[in-house]
């Protein structure tokens, strides 16, 4: 059951825009997700890239449709204030066990276009984005990764997020993952600029 305030379409940071994906994005969105460099860590394999501009509007219709059917999640682009860029995506995606269907868990996820990393903006903007994944009713998020994605890891360290370490089964996804879980507590006692 819905019972918090629904994502903000825009939130401000220091240095970000988290904002709703528009069909002016499907450019952009298609350079980050025809890249096998991006997508070989978001999903389990075969890894497909993106081929053209009309996935990129199916896919931003796609992940804005999904919130209108379930409100506790959202996907969010991160527009650099500075510059216009838009840097990458911050998500917050229901996940389904694999034996077992939903049971109300959700995963907080990121990943930039590679020529907008190094920044601090992942971590920035997913900062906001479990902000309002809180405020919308959530009270905790799961972050999963293959385990050596130390980039990946490293963004749910400095947010503060707890380290479940390894897990040989991961319910969602299958295979070996990282695990960690993200509480309002957490991102409290971090010092990440928001
Ligand atoms: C995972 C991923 C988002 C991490 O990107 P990232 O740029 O390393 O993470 P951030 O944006 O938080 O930036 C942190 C880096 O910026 C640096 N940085 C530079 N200026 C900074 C600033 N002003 N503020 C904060 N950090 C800054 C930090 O020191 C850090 O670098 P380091 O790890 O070398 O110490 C990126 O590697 C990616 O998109 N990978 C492919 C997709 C993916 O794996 N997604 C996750 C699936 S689980």
């Amino acid at each position: 059951m819905f019972a918090g305030q629904p994502f903000p379409d825009r939130v401000e940071t220091a240095r970000l825009v988290v904002r709703r994906f528009a069909d002016a994005d499907a450019p952009r969105v298609l350079s980050i997700l025809s890249r096998l460099d991006v997508i070989r860590w978001l999903d389990n394999p075969p890894f497909v890239p993106m081929a053209d501009l009309d996935q990129a509007r199916q896919w931003v219709t796609k992940v804005n449709r999904r919130e209108v059917d379930d409100p506790l999640q959202a996907w969010r682009c991160l527009e650099v204030r500075e510059t216009g860029v838009m840097a990458g995506t911050v998500l917050v995606p229901r996940l389904e066990r694999i034996d077992g269907g939903f049971v109300g868990e959700y995963e907080l996820g990121w990943h930039l276009h590679p020529d907008s990393t190094g920044r601090g903006y992942a971590t920035e903007g997913a900062a906001a984005h479990a902000r309002s994944a809180f405020a919308a009713g959530h009270t905790s998020l799961v972050i999963g990764m293959y385990p050596d994605n130390a980039p990946s890891a490293a963004v749910a360290r400095r947010l503060g997020a707890e380290d479940l370490g390894e897990v040989p089964d991961d319910p969602w996804y299958g295979g070996v993952s990282r695990h960690f879980t993200l509480r309002p507590e957490h991102l409290d006692a971090t010092q990440v600029r928001e």
